[in-house]
């Protein structure tokens, strides 16, 4: 109806999305943002803590994230998978090896994400619960930072898959076949159940639940 269109011919839809997703999410707002051009997106790329804390001050409308606080009342709908993979170089010898343990890796030097990123809160955990250790040798602020020291052969790393190019080796990389890895994790898109959602912003979910339906029974 006429106040439906009007209320998305023009408007704001703010967003928050942790920096691993600003690999694909610009992809997915695509259709939205070519079918409503008088609806300003603000994408706000920042790690998993500062998007929690801009939620909790109710910064924005919708934010995509793995590791959702569990203590503010949130909606939550996963949305894609995430696979997290090991990586070395392309000529690092482990890069030539069929088969890897976790534990084969350890004296290795092992490149992290800053403290408050949800990818190096993933490798905390999954260290702890496997009861290893592995202190990293350099902590870098963005997921770029950690695939070039790697390339240059500073250290392995855990990155999601979506950080990497279709072919890694393209880029220097190589994705190592450790066992239990990759890693399933889920992209989720949050909202908070306490606000009203904004037209734009109930409109761009219908929009992706929509197209993300037509993607699953393509690849099915
Ligand atoms: P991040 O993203 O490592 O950039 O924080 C992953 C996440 O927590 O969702």
């Amino acid at each position: 109806d006429a106040a439906a269109l009007q209320g998305l011919r023009q408007g704001r839809l703010r967003i928050a999305a942790v920096t691993t997703t600003e690999y694909f999410l610009p992809d997915l707002l695509g259709p939205f943002a070519r079918r409503y051009p008088g609806i300003q997106i603000e994408l706000a790329v920042e790690n998993r803590d500062a998007v929690v804390a801009r939620l909790r001050r109710g910064d924005d409308e919708l934010a995509a994230m793995m590791r959702p606080p569990s203590d503010l009342p949130l909606a939550r709908w996963p949305f894609l998978e995430n696979p997290l993979v090991l990586i070395a170089s392309s000529d690092h010898p482990l890069a030539q090896r069929k088969r890897l343990r976790l534990a084969d890796l350890l004296d290795q030097p092992v490149l992290v994400r800053e403290a408050g990123s949800g990818t190096r809160a993933v490798l905390d955990e999954v260290l702890a619960e496997q009861g290893l250790h592995w202190p990293p040798r350099m902590a870098l602020g963005s997921n770029e930072a950690v695939k070039h020291a790697v390339r240059a052969g500073l250290g392995l790393a855990l990155l999601s898959r979506h950080t990497l190019a279709a072919d890694p080796a393209t880029e220097g990389l190589a994705v190592l076949p450790v066992a239990g890895f990759p890693l399933k994790r889920q992209w989720v898109l949050v909202w908070r159940q306490d606000r009203p959602l904004s037209l734009p912003a109930r409109t761009l979910l219908d929009d992706l639940r929509q197209r993300l339906k037509v993607r699953a029974k393509a690849v099915a």
